[in-house]
């Protein structure tokens, strides 16, 4: 398998951040005698070294930051990247507390228990927002993870092996492989997992009038390998809208099917809670066994850290929980990496204490002010919408596709390619399985992207597409 590099990468001519500021250096003075590389400036110009994958000689530790920080102003300026769900804005009080938590390793709570206390603490103020019905912070199943990836492929985990044990209670057909029901449109993770863990996936394709999962299709696949349904609460990432999870409950228990519930709220599970609290899609819902969260999406930490969690320990399978003590204390672990930085997961804390339920309300009610106000001002230049309103239906993003009826010379792709010259990273791409002919781009709003942004975005897609109209086809 051949690994990409990054200068396999096209590097499109925009007017990406180019500054250099050599006033933010830090320089680590924490080491000393033989293990510091002595200061000796390298006789080689720094462009040349970079073409070196591995150099000879050292160099010293402030050119070594030059050089790097040059060479990485040719990516993107993150708050301009509409593509990404993650959080690109932190205040400097948290960068400070990650910068400090840097070397310490969250698997050790005996040597940082003030760290692991601080998980637990994230832990039940999750299981709390998410009406985990335990009163008992003891009795919390749960997780922190490098994202919402890791705690889908745990969810995962523990649903097969819960299945596999139902299985050999029950005097069904024991071969074959269990499967798991899910919309078309989930995230990619899904399918890895699934790959990854020998499940098969049975899709409820999107329809063109419908870009979520239908709770009947869903419930109808039910068969006797299911070994749980999947509903998307993220929004999903084609168009942000949330799934109803408590159809979905509902139909289960009308039909007297045990069948347990994972609810994807990547994105959904901070936003949710704080624009429509009354909308049940939690552990309120007696089928849902288990939940996934980003931290680093509407939980505003700086990519990874996710969480998953589970109803109670009993959906939590024993023989996924392994037991150590060779870092001097008793531990349980169930975690897919032994090693991780504590850093994103003091950062979580430190949003939640920070921020509050005030807080997250207010950020949110912003965005999404701004998210609403970025569809009138499409719909205005002739757009379409295909994502929903924004916080009640679906989390604050803008899918948008160029109106079919008005015949233009370009497409979507044609469009996003022209918003990069200008800076703007906004992806077009097809929607999933069941209404793959549709193209669309995707605004992701984000705490940094303000109304004043916002206009110059709206601007932009103005420019972009007057300069595509006057030119030649590119269907
Ligand atoms: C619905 C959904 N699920 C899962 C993921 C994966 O999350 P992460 O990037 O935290 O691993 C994403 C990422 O965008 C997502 O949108």
């Amino acid at each position: 398998m051949s690994l990409k590099l990054y200068s396999d990468y096209p590097r499109p001519a925009t007017n990406r951040s180019k500054e250099l500021d050599p006033g933010n250096v830090r320089f680590n003075h924490g080491i000393s005698g033989s293990q510091e590389v002595p200061a000796k400036p390298s006789s080689v110009s720094p462009p040349a070294l970079l073409s070196k994958p591995f150099p000879e000689d050292y160099m010293s530790s402030k050119q070594a930051y030059e050089l790097l920080h040059r060479e990485l102003t040719q990516d993107s300026k993150p708050q301009f990247n509409l593509a990404t769900f993650g959080t690109t804005y932190m205040e400097p009080e948290v960068e400070k507390l990650i910068t400090e938590s840097l070397p310490k390793n969250f698997i050790d709570p005996r040597a940082y228990p003030a760290t692991a206390n601080i998980e637990r603490k994230c832990l039940q103020i999750l299981a709390n927002m998410y009406h985990l019905p335990t009163k008992d912070p003891r009795d919390i199943a749960g997780a922190s993870t490098i994202g919402s990836s890791e705690a889908i492929m745990m969810a995962v985990l523990a649903m097969k092996s819960n299945w596999i044990k139902r299985q050999e209670a029950s005097s069904s057909d024991k071969s074959g492989r269990p499967n798991l029901i899910i919309s078309s449109v989930a995230q990619v993770c899904w399918k890895k997992a699934a790959r990854y863990f020998d499940v098969d996936l049975q899709y409820v394709p999107c329809s063109e009038d419908r870009y979520v999962l239908d709770p009947v299709k869903a419930v109808d696949l039910v068969n006797e390998r299911t070994m749980g349904i999947c509903c998307i609460l993220s929004g999903t990432t084609y168009t942000g809208e949330y799934e109803d999870v408590k159809k979905v409950n509902t139909l289960l228990i009308q039909r007297g099917l045990d069948i347990p519930i994972h609810v994807d709220s990547a994105s959904g599970g901070f936003v949710a809670p704080f624009v429509v609290p009354d909308c049940e899609w939690d552990f309120r819902l007696e089928k849902v066994v288990s939940i996934n969260v980003s931290g680093h999406k509407y939980g505003h930490v700086y990519p990874g850290i996710g969480w998953a969690l589970w109803r109670s320990v009993d959906y939590l399978p024993k023989d996924l929980v392994f037991h150590l003590s060779y870092l001097g204390t008793p531990q349980a672990s169930f975690t897919l990496n032994f090693s991780r930085g504590s850093s994103h997961v003091i950062a979580q804390y430190y949003q939640f204490i920070r921020l509050g339920n005030a807080g997250y309300t207010h950020i949110l009610t912003e965005i999404i002010k701004v998210s609403r106000h970025l569809t009138a001002a499409l719909q205005d230049q002739g757009f379409l919408i295909l994502s929903r309103k924004s916080g009640t239906q679906g989390i604050p993003l803008v899918a948008f596709q160029l109106d079919p009826a008005r015949k233009h010379n370009f497409n979507e792709f044609a469009l996003s390619d022209e918003l990069e010259k200008r800076g703007w990273l906004v992806p077009a791409y097809h929607m999933a399985e069941g209404a793959r002919h549709i193209k669309l781009l995707r605004v992701v709003c984000r705490r940094d992207f303000s109304m004043a942004l916002c206009e110059r975005f709206v601007r932009d897609v103005r420019g972009s597409v007057r300069k595509l109209e006057r030119r030649k086809s590119v269907n």
